[in-house]
């Protein structure tokens, strides 16, 4: 009876669209919905043995992701491990530069995709092109750094026809910091078939429910990858995770 009553409403709800009177509320509805989400993911992650963790920090302190980054780095090795860097989102290349003068080692590849033309669509408060950086003011002498210009959507899956033995064999840091929902749920998807047991994620804006938050636990729950998480600051701002 009552499952055929929740027929009657879903399929009278349909016909006569009378729910679209909350659409003004869509967006509120989706942001408490994945706040609650994130909420019960950080009640549980906090409980965790992490490398570093500040929850909860009164303040939003931006260097501090520097710190996690040494914390993962000092716990697996990566100054020093030979790796295969993706950085999804880099701007004027701080955290990509700073990898890349982390890890010595000879035989890691580092590349960074950006469009460089900016946001492909408005996030928070800034809007589609914020954060535009010229490729040409990005500069590196490093012969393991290169950059792929143009949407994610585009350049992502020419780069892994290319380079499917790198992505396959290499040991990964893949770090996510392309702010959008969009954009982090396409690149995550497409790496999918080659993430393995012990890459690493980072991501620069976890916490932001209906974006970094919603695209990763989409994705985890959709593709059924185990990641664990590892660290994180700034309420868990900047997280980063292990592949399982
Ligand atoms: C927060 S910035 C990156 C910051 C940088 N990692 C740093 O450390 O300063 C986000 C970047 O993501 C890029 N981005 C977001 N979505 C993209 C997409 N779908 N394709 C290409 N670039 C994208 C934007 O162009 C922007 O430069």
């Amino acid at each position: 009876m009552k499952l055929k009553l929740i027929k009657f409403f879903k399929d009278f709800f349909l016909w006569t669209g009378i729910l679209q009177v909350l659409s003004p509320f869509n967006r509120l509805f989706l942001f408490i919905r994945n706040f609650n989400a994130l909420r019960n993911w950080v009640s549980r992650a906090k409980h965790n043995s992490l490398l570093i963790n500040d929850f909860y920090s009164w303040k939003r302190d931006y260097p501090k992701r520097y710190l996690l980054y040494e914390a993962v780095a000092d716990a697996h090795q990566l100054d020093r491990k030979e790796l295969l860097y993706l950085e999804f989102g880099v701007a004027s290349g701080s955290s990509f530069f700073w990898w890349l003068k982390k890890n010595t080692n000879p035989a890691s590849v580092f590349r960074g995709f950006d469009t460089f033309e900016g946001l492909p669509e408005d996030w928070g408060g800034f809007k589609k092109g914020a954060m535009a950086f010229s490729l040409g003011e990005l500069h590196s002498d490093d012969p393991r750094a290169g950059f792929e210009k143009g949407i994610f959507q585009n350049s992502l899956n020419p780069f892994i026809e290319n380079n499917i033995n790198l992505l396959r064999k290499k040991p990964k840091l893949i770090h996510m910091d392309a702010d959008l929902f969009s954009s982090t749920l396409f690149v995550l998807s497409q790496l999918y078939p080659f993430l393995n047991k012990g890459d690493i994620i980072l991501f620069d804006e976890f916490n932001v429910a209906n974006h970094e938050f919603f695209a990763w636990q989409i994705f985890v729950d959709s593709f059924y990858v185990n990641m664990r998480v590892i660290g994180g600051v700034n309420n868990f701002y900047q997280t980063a995770f292990i592949v399982e």
